[in-house]
C-alpha cells in the first residue's frame, strides 16, 4: 500500500493551480444518465472518486471516452440499473445515480452506501423525496429498489438541507410530470452548478443554490457541454497548508466567492489575503498563525470539509481555540493522529479544544478519510522531522496530483 513521506521543510512558497471540484463533477457525471444524447464535460479532476463514478456508469452500459480533464458520456445504450455494493461502498456519492436512473428508466437498484469513517451517512432524505414524487421504494438485501412509471412533480421540504439529496431530487424532477418544489434545499455552489448544467440540457430549473428550488419537468433532455467549477476545498486546503507553514502562495484557477467564510477565518488567523476574480494570494509574512474558532455548518458557513485542515492549523497556532463539528457525528478521527505528532487537543463530544504548539514532531500516522488525510499532510509539512502517512488512498479519492503540487511549492515529499 502506498505511503507518503514528508520532511518538514518550512514555508510553502509559489503558485498552485486548482483542479475542477470533485463534488461538482460527481453530480454532473450522474446527469449523463438523464439523456440519450452525449454529455461533454471538461475540467474533470483526476481523482479516484471520478474513476469510480465512471466505472459505475460503464457497468450500467454507458460509453465513456476520457481525454485528460475532458469526458464524453453516452448513455444511449444503458442496459442495467444496478449500482453494486462493491463500488458504492468506496464512494458514497454513488447515491447520485438513484434519481437519474429512476426518472429516466423507471427503475433503479442502488446499493445502500452504509456508514463510513465520518459517520452513519443516512439516505432517508433521498428516499423520502423520491417517494413524495410517487416512487415505490423498498430496501432488499442492502439495496434501494425503486420503481415508478413516471415520477410526478411534488412539494418536498428537506428536514436537513442535504447536498446530494437536493441534487438527486433536482435530477429526478427534471424528467418528472409536472412541477416539483424543493424547500430547505442545500445552498452549496455545487447544487447551483448542477442546475446550470440541467438547464443547458433543456431542463427547467430555477432557484438552484437557494433554499427553494423549482423544477418544471420536461419529457426529454438533450446533450450539452459543461465545464466543472474549481474545487473550493482543494483551494482551502492549499491555503491552510501555506498558513500553517508560515508561507506565501498564490492559488490560481479558483473562485474566491465560494470561500468567503474560510478566507475570513484565515484573515482572523493573521495572514494577509488578496483576491481577484479567479485567484487568491496568501502571505503569512513568516509569522505563526493565531488560533481561530471554527464551527461547521452548511454553505455559506464554514464547511465540514475544511474542519480537519483547520484542526491542523490550530494545532500549530498561538493560543487556544475550539473546533466544532456540526454536520457529521464522527469526523474527528484525525485528532488521535495529530496527538501522535504532539498536538494538544481535548475532545468533548463534537467540540475539540485545541491549544497550539510552536512545533509538532514527525511520526508515522494513518489517514482515516479524505479530509483527515489533508489534515495530516498539513501537520507533516509544518512538523520537525519525517512523517509517514499510511492509507493515502483516501487522499487519492479527492486531491489531484497533490504530492507534485506540494513539491512544486517547496515541500520535501514523496510517495513510496
Ligand atoms: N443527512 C441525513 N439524511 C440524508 C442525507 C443527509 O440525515 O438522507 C444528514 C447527514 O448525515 C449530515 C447532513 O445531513 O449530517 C448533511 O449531509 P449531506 O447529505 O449534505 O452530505 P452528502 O451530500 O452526503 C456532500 C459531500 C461531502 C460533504 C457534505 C457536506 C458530495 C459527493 N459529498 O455529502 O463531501 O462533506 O456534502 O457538505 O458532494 C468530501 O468531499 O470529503 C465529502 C465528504
Amino acid at each position: 500500500m502506498d505511503k507518503i513521506h514528508v520532511t518538514g521543510n518550512g514555508p510553502l512558497r509559489g503558485v498552485v493551480r486548482i483542479a475542477g471540484a470533485k463534488n461538482a463533477a460527481l453530480p454532473v457525471i450522474a446527469a449523463g444518465l438523464l439523456s440519450a444524447e452525449p454529455l461533454e464535460l471538461s475540467n474533470i479532476p483526476a481523482v479516484k472518486d471520478i474513476d469510480t463514478a465512471l466505472k459505475l456508469l460503464e457497468l450500467l452500459g454507458c460509453r465513456i471516452s476520457r481525454d485528460g480533464g475532458t469526458l464524453s458520456i453516452d448513455s444511449s445504450a444503458v442496459d442495467s440499473v444496478r449500482a453494486p455494493y462493491e463500488l458504492v461502498k468506496t464512494m458514497r456519492g454513488a447515491i447520485l445515480l438513484l434519481g437519474p436512473l429512476l426518472t429516466r428508466f423507471g427503475e433503479a437498484d442502488v446499493s445502500l452506501p452504509g456508514g463510513c469513517a465520518i459517520g452513519s451517512r443516512p439516505v432517508n432524505e433521498h428516499i423520502a423525496g423520491l417517494e413524495a414524487m410517487g416512487a415505490e421504494i423498498s430496501i432488499e438485501g442492502g439495496y434501494i429498489k425503486a420503481q415508478a412509471t413516471r415520477l410526478k412533480g411534488s412539494h418536498f421540504a428537506f428536514d436537513i438541507p442535504s447536498v446530494t439529496a437536493t441534487e438527486n431530487l433536482m435530477m429526478a424532477a427534471s424528467l418528472a410530470e409536472g412541477t416539483t418544489v424543493l424547500e430547505n434545499a442545500a445552498l452549496e455552489p455545487e447544487v447551483e452548478d448542477l442546475g446550470k448544467l440541467l438547464n443547458s440540457m433543456g431542463a427547467k430549473v430555477s432557484g438552484a443554490g437557494t433554499g427553494t428550488v423549482t423544477v418544471e419537468g420536461v419529457k426529454a433532455l438533450h446533450g450539452a457541454r459543461h465545464s466543472v467549477p474549481p474545487d473550493r476545498i482543494e483551494t482551502g486546503t492549499f491555503l491552510a497548508a501555506a498558513a500553517a507553514t508560515r508561507g506565501s502562495i498564490s492559488v490560481l484557477d479558483t473562485r474566491p466567492e465560494f470561500l468567503q467564510h474560510v478566507l475570513a477565518k484565515l484573515e482572523a488567523a493573521g495572514v494577509e489575503i488578496e483576491a481577484g476574480d479567479d485567484w487568491i494570494k496568501l502571505d503569512s509574512h513568516g509569522k505563526r498563525c493565531k488560533a481561530v474558532h471554527v464551527s461547521t455548518a452548511p454553505y455559506p458557513a464554514f464547511p465540514t470539509d475544511m474542519q480537519a485542515q483547520f484542526m491542523a492549523l490550530n494545532a500549530l497556532a498561538e493560543g487556544t481555540a475550539t473546533v466544532i463539528e456540526n454536520i457529521f457525528e464522527n469526523r474527528f478521527m484525525h485528532v488521535a493522529e495529530l496527538q501522535r505528532m504532539g498536538a494538544d487537543i481535548e475532545l468533548q463530544g463534537h467540540t475539540a479544544i485545541v491549544t497550539g504548539r510552536e512545533r509538532l514532531q514527525g511520526a508515522p500516522v494513518m489517514a482515516t478519510d479524505l479530509r483527515a488525510s489533508a489534515c495530516l499532510l498539513i501537520a507533516a509539512l509544518a512538523a520537525e522531522g519525517e512523517t509517514t502517512i499510511d492509507r493515502v488512498y483516501h487522499l487519492d479519492r479527492g486531491y489531484a496530483n497533490i504530492v507534485d503540487k506540494l513539491a512544486e511549492l517547496g515541500a520535501i515529499i514523496h510517495r513510496a
